[in-house]
């Protein structure tokens, strides 16, 4: 079955007229780390609802709506709760968030998200800034025709921008924040992995596993975005450890170390050279 792609200009229209100011930078929050929205100056609220071809969010812990204002004294977009491929969305549908703020002007995109923690060092709480992706969902927002602004065959080399990531780990530093650095596997999920499949992820070279952001990032390449992205280690993955995973602990996580996320993020929106 061929899917009607989603056209992001008439929601891009819609959202432009609710907004006072062009963002440069949009920010995409994961589980557990919606109430970095809540520190936005000066903010504009424009629930996905009131947006054409947006569908209504569904998961617990995902709002579902865009926070415009300052952050640091940044014009930001922040997308506070997201699309999954897991709900039954198509890549394309995940990826209308980015290209509508791709329209409204924006050229960096910092991406968060709630993973499992792959290698040995990365238990409950670490922070991983994205160093590469697997893209083990094995579906893109580029198929089919080529989008206005994007490109049929974007290089993937440096998926995340290597001069963003050195800002990062500077303010990461400076911040006093431990910070990694790694391969982040995106899964259909929404089944947990098995301690197979993580044993298998491992082999591949994944550090972090999760079941968003690769369909985000994508798009976002495709139209020359500049990325960031950032994992909150949730829960160390499948199999390692003797207890089950559990969605409340994921969101646990996030609400407490998340504090320490948006202490980076500021950080990182302090330093951020214009693209
Ligand atoms: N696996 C996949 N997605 C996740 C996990 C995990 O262990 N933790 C948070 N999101």
């Amino acid at each position: 079955m061929t899917r009607p792609l989603v056209d992001p200009s008439p929601a891009a229209q819609v959202l432009a007229s609710r907004l006072d100011g062009v963002p440069d930078v949009m920010l995409v929050l994961g589980s557990g780390l919606g109430p970095l929205a809540d520190a936005v100056d000066d903010p504009t609220v424009v629930p996905f609802q009131d947006l054409p071809g947006f569908p209504p969010p569904g998961v617990e812990g995902h709002a579902g709506r865009w926070v415009h204002g300052r952050l640091e004294g940044r014009p930001v977009l922040v997308q506070q709760g997201r699309y999954h491929l897991y709900e039954g969305h198509s890549p394309d549908v995940v990826a209308l968030p980015v290209r509508t703020a791709r329209a409204l002007g924006a050229d960096t995109l910092i991406v968060t998200n709630a993973a499992g923690g792959i290698r040995e060092d990365l238990g409950p709480g670490s922070l991983v800034m994205l160093d590469d992706h697997l893209n083990l969902q094995f579906r893109s927002p580029l198929t089919g025709p080529v989008r206005e602004g994007e490109v049929r065959f974007p290089d993937m080399t440096e998926a995340y921008d290597r001069r963003l990531m050195a800002v990062a780990e500077a303010a990461a530093s400076s911040e006093g924040i431990e910070l990694s650095r790694g391969v982040y596997a995106a899964v259909p999920g929404p089944a947990y992995e098995t301690p197979a499949e993580i044993r298998m992820l491992e082999g591949m070279g994944a550090d972090v596993v999760g079941m968003s952001t690769v369909p985000e990032v994508l798009a976002a390449r495709a139209s020359g975005m500049r990325c960031l992205g950032f994992s909150l280690v949730t829960n160390p993955a499948a199999g390692r450890v003797p207890e089950p995973l559990d969605h409340a602990d994921v969101m646990e996580v996030g609400r407490t170390a998340g504090v320490t996320l948006e202490r980076l993020l500021r950080a990182v929106l302090r330093a951020l050279p214009p693209a």
